[in-house]
């Protein structure tokens, strides 16, 4: 039976249970941090073997340049053909960065801001009276915190399982104002979900009142399959060619979870025009980026399959972990009707849905224990999860025992705040 349909005896009962287990943990003065998805040691142990001085030899890349010197702003031509064979480009629609895909997402809209989109009878951003933006949830915080930083209104459409309800998309960008919107194609952060081709058609394809509407689709788990090879998708870039629409899409990526975040290179890319457009400003920003990191990111994966096998390594270090939490939650919640969650194939964290009203409870229930998680709300613009049900996992950082009883912890707390929230009723 779910907990609905229990009668309040049966739930209070349940409840003093829980509330023992609880205690019986909060004494355990427990310090377990789930809050960010990052790499663990051994994962971040993959890639040690970049820092040989082997991966530098000579200090000048195939075309002969020089790495140690400034120059080549586009980045070295070995570290185009790495980046642009992961995100499925082509070499001249690619510019290799510094170590933040994040940082040229930020740069790129501070420019639409400050100069516009190199749209022909298009203003820059700044001079609009308002500049709406759609924000697929769950999503990444990081993005919503950009796009409100820069004092764009945020609309949030829902994720359906394979993208973004589209029908509302579809509506939305009817409105001149509606400049752009975020997306993550592939093992959706949080929800591991992939976009279907479907779906990525239609928003190459669909009608935008904006001229310039812009999608900054960023590709940060391109590679980042848990079992069987990434999925097959169509290229975002590719369907704005094929639907007419080149310069719709800017295409971002890096290893920062291939090799070191923080200290990988990362890639934008886009049509030859939005190409030239960039690199007319990229060119006062800066003289190049550090070629030496591209350098040895090159020689030390390879090429496509060279990262493949790679990121199979990864996967062979944090499946496991997705496998616990998914045993974990399974065996103690499933089939009570207060929270469920994603499987996913790919990507870094498990996207839970509690009760609504239930997930600050949660998140608050759980620090009390000892053990954090990333606040509830944050995989909303604002911070407002208007259901206050979404909580995101990411299980990659702590070691397995940490990480079962960190989900134990939390699905004691699930329980205590699904029956409080069902007595109210
Ligand atoms: C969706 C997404 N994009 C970008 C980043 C950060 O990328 P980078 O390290 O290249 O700035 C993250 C990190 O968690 C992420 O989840």
């Amino acid at each position: 039976m779910t907990y609905k349909e229990l009668d309040r005896e049966t739930l209070k009962k349940i409840l003093k249970e829980e509330y023992k287990k609880y205690n019986n943990y909060k004494n355990l003065e427990l310090s377990y941090d789930m809050t960010r998805g990052k790499p663990c040691k051994l994962q971040l142990d993959l890639s040690n073997e970049m820092e040989s001085r082997k991966y530098l030899q000579g200090f000048h890349s195939i075309s002969d340049q020089e790495v140690r010197n400034y120059g080549v702003l586009d980045g070295i031509p070995e570290a185009k053909k790495l980046m642009s064979e992961m995100l499925g480009v082509g070499t001249d629609e690619i510019v290799v960065g510094g170590n933040s895909s994040l940082n040229l997402m930020y740069d790129m809209l501070v420019r639409f801001m400050l100069f516009g989109t190199g749209t022909e009878g298009c203003k820059p951003w700044s001079k609009e009276e308002k500049i709406k933006w759609i924000c697929p949830v769950p999503g990444y915080d990081r993005h919503f915190l950009i796009t409100e930083k820069l004092g764009f209104e945020l609309i949030a459409v829902p994720l359906l399982g394979d993208g973004p309800d589209m029908d509302m998309i579809k509506d939305l960008v009817k409105d001149p104002a509606v400049k752009g919107m975020w997306m993550i194609p592939k093992y959706s952060n949080p929800t591991g979900e992939v976009y279907s081709d479907a779906k990525i058609r239609e928003l190459a394809s669909m009608e935008t009142a904006a001229n310039d509407f812009r999608i900054l689709c960023d590709d940060a788990y391109t590679v980042h399959f848990l079992r069987k090879g990434p999925a097959k998708q169509l290229n975002v870039l590719e369907a704005c060619k094929e639907a007419g629409n080149p310069d719709r899409v800017f295409l971002f990526g890096s290893t920062s979870k291939v090799t070191f975040p923080g200290a990988g290179i990362s890639a934008v890319c886009g049509s030859e025009k939005n190409i030239r457009f960039l690199l007319s400003y990229l060119t006062v920003q800066t003289i190049c980026y550090d070629k030496i990191n591209q350098l040895r990111h090159a020689r030390f994966l390879g090429d496509y399959n060279g990262i493949i096998a790679h990121m199979k390594k990864h996967a062979e270090i944090i499946l496991p972990k997705f496998e616990a939490v998914d045993k974990i939650l399974t065996r103690e919640l499933e089939g009570l009707g207060i929270l469920s969650w994603t499987k996913p194939d790919g990507g870094y964290f498990i996207s839970i849905n509690t009760l609504p009203g239930c997930a600050s409870a949660v998140v608050a229930k759980a620090k009390e224990c000892g053990v954090k998680f990333t606040p509830a709300g944050s995989t909303f613009p604002y911070k407002k999860d208007p259901q206050d049900s979404n909580i995101r996992i990411a299980p990659t950082l702590p070691p397995i025992q940490e990480l079962e009883a960190a989900i134990k912890i939390l699905c004691v707390c699930v329980k205590i705040c699904s029956i409080e929230k069902l007595l109210e009723a």
